[in-house]
């Protein structure tokens, strides 16, 4: 490429510096199949003939061959696997090879090429997180009737089930594969066609490449497609956020596998010991996912870092966007694919779970809504049984354990209705709260429903 326009060969340093070989090597498979493409739209318009597409064809699959059976040589002085192939392709077939990159440059060949490692790294994420979400679904049914408190602010809040807990993490993971299925929109539009940035005097018929490559669309502007590369960022950011969900689904399991908390344990084939204390259960698969959601944030923030203020069309600063992305693609894979494993051996321990959930101040909202349904504003009914649970508290019983008679010196709307069975007429004195536990549907259970 160079012996025309320079006198001297590039200095090693700078050929070592620059290089992007070493990376995008394994961008082979989707710059083959470009390269398959572009040589069908050549051939069509009569660039090159019949035959010559088909020699072009046969000697781009046996390169793929040797690529992945690992006997391909990777020349680190062509500068990435765009010229590594072509090399090798003109090699193999002489000038039919030499005719290839008509109408086309590595600047689009470069847009095309990430554009279809980025669909198909999106789908199989996708296919991932749906597997994720099947596991989640899996330990919701098991587990479905246990009981746990929930959390606001890290204080008992009010009593959840566990399976509530596991569907939240599934809508969560929804949003993502809903965000990636919108990013995919925008990362299916085909750019060869742009060649360097003014496309070329060679017209090929794109809509022709683009049914090949399974495109649904092209791109409109040869300016913007090459130095386009918001469907990384975007991709960069679906991914970051999948790893901010994951990091909180990993803080809560860590936090409840303390031996504080006891809810749960992670099994012995997801955890490691200690070096030094014999006793350790330590939850590392968790704890690092928890830190690759940083890596997966500063992927982001380097690629939208690069982007900023590039002058238009391609610059060699796009070169850099590979190593972000395929470091967030190869990162998100790793974590669906421990956690899809790990979370079936989750053992959940439903005692602790369910006596922290028997806290009777974990009642005290559906206590005040009890007062609501007697006509008490919210407001007030918040206060009163505000005051109730600094009572009980002075008094040191549990909140269930005051007697009825002293819970109506605070509202009068805590009362029985005459036409009460024989059973509902104890519920003041010993605990509503029981009742309200044996009940099938806890929510909407107060002293005169109770059955
Ligand atoms: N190695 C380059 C990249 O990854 C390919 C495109 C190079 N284009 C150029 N004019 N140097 O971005």
């Amino acid at each position: 490429m160079r012996k025309a326009r320079f006198d001297n060969p590039a200095a090693e340093v700078a050929q070592r510096y620059s290089e992007s070989v070493s990376l995008d090597w394994r961008l082979y498979r989707y710059d083959i199949a470009g390269s398959i493409a572009h040589a069908a739209a050549l051939a069509a318009a009569g660039i090159i003939t019949a035959d010559e597409r088909q020699k072009i064809e046969n000697a781009l699959r046996t390169i793929e061959k040797e690529i992945e059976s690992g006997k391909f040589e990777w020349d680190r002085s062509l500068e990435d696997v765009h010229m590594n192939i072509e090399a090798a392709l003109t090699k193999r077939i002489g000038a039919a090879g030499g005719k290839l990159h008509t109408a086309r440059s590595r600047n689009d060949q470069v847009a095309l090429d990430l554009r279809l490692y980025v669909k198909t790294e999106n789908g199989a994420l996708s296919a991932g997180l749906r597997s994720l979400q099947t596991a989640l679904l899996d330990l919701a049914e098991q587990h479905v009737d246990v009981v746990m408190p929930g959390y606001t602010h890290l204080q008992r809040a009010q009593p959840i089930t566990f399976s509530h807990y596991l569907l939240a993490q599934i809508e969560a993971f929804e949003r993502d594969v809903d965000r990636l299925r919108d990013c995919g929109r925008r990362t299916d539009i085909l750019p060869l066609g742009s060649g360097a940035l003014a496309g070329s005097t060679i017209v090929l018929d794109r809509e022709l490449i683009a049914r090949e490559l399974g495109f649904s669309r092209v791109s409109q502007n040869s300016l913007d497609a090459v130095g386009d590369r918001d469907f990384v960022c975007e991709f960069l950011f679906c991914l970051a956020m999948v790893g901010l969900h994951f990091s909180r689904l990993s803080e809560d399991l860590i936090l409840w596998s303390t031996s504080e908390f006891g809810f749960l344990e992670f099994s012995d084939a997801f955890c490691t010991g200690s070096s030094l204390m014999p006793q350790k259960r330590n939850p590392d698969m968790a704890e690092l996912t928890r830190s690759k959601t940083g890596r997966l944030y500063g992927n982001l923030m380097s690629t939208l870092t690069v982007m900023k203020a590039l002058p238009s069309s391609y610059n060699r600063d796009l070169q850099e966007d590979k190593e972000a992305l395929f470091d967030s693609a190869d990162t998100v894979r790793a974590v669906l694919e421990v956690f899809t494993a790990m979370l079936p051996e989750l053992k959940i321990n439903r005692q602790r779970m369910e006596a922290a959930a028997s806290d009777p101040n974990l009642f005290a909202t559906d206590l005040a809504e009890y007062l609501v349904k007697k006509g008490a504003p919210f407001r007030e009914a918040h206060e009163i049984v505000g005051r109730l649970v600094v009572h009980a508290a002075q008094a040191k019983l549990p909140l269930n354990q005051i007697p009825l008679s002293k819970m109506q010196s605070f509202s009068s709307l805590f009362h029985l209705r005459r036409k009460t069975s024989r059973r509902r007429s104890n519920v003041g004195e010993t605990s509503w709260w029981r009742y309200a536990r044996q009940a099938p549907n806890q929510q909407s259970q107060t002293p005169d429903t109770a059955q």
